[in-house]
């Protein structure tokens, strides 16, 4: 693996990033992972970027399905990002027990979030160990008027 500069990884980390849950549905299986580098990429159409590892098991599921909803999460939500974020649905069904909504593509859409975008992937790019989803959002909805979105605090998910 290509050696890093500990101050590119230093300074990367000064990069604000919101706390999200990717949801996806493939032949009937639905799964979800946390994801913090989500961003905006385009007013018209609406497009999301949402940057997925490699090797995550909704990696293959968003590429073979062509669809994910991204739901934001609140300050109050760090369990949840806890239970998407810290294990593979290659082993778990991590929506076990949970209630959820779908909306337009079937991408579950949790009922704690602060809001949630139902998208469809319109293309795909390599990015180093990661693919870049670009997703046109087909639908939306804010759950918790008011309510900020989580930010990124590497210590409260990995201390
Ligand atoms: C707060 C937080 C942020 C994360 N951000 C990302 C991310 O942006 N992209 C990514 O590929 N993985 C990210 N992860 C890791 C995945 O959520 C984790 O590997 C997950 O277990 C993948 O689930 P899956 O194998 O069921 O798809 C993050 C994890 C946490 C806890």
């Amino acid at each position: 693996m290509e050696q890093i500069k500990p101050e590119v990884s230093s300074a990367q980390k000064r990069i604000i990033h919101g706390v999200y849950v990717i949801s996806t549905v493939h032949d009937g299986r639905v799964n979800a992972m946390t994801a913090a580098w989500v961003a905006r990429a385009s007013f018209s159409p609406p497009l999301i970027t949402v940057s997925v590892g490699k090797t995550r098991y909704s990696h293959g599921m968003i590429k073979a399905s062509g669809v994910f909803a991204v739901n934001v999460l609140g300050p109050d939500n760090v369990e949840t990002g806890k239970r998407y974020g810290l294990k593979s649905g290659a082993r778990t069904d991590k929506f076990a027990g949970v209630e959820y909504d779908t909306k337009t593509t079937g991408s579950p859409i949790l009922r704690e979030a602060v809001a949630w975008m139902d998208c469809k992937v319109v293309s795909h790019h390599d990015a180093g160990d990661h693919t870049l989803f670009i997703g046109e959002v087909v639908d939306a909805g804010v759950l918790r008027e008011g309510t900020a979105t989580l930010i990124y605090d590497r210590d409260a998910f990995f201390k």
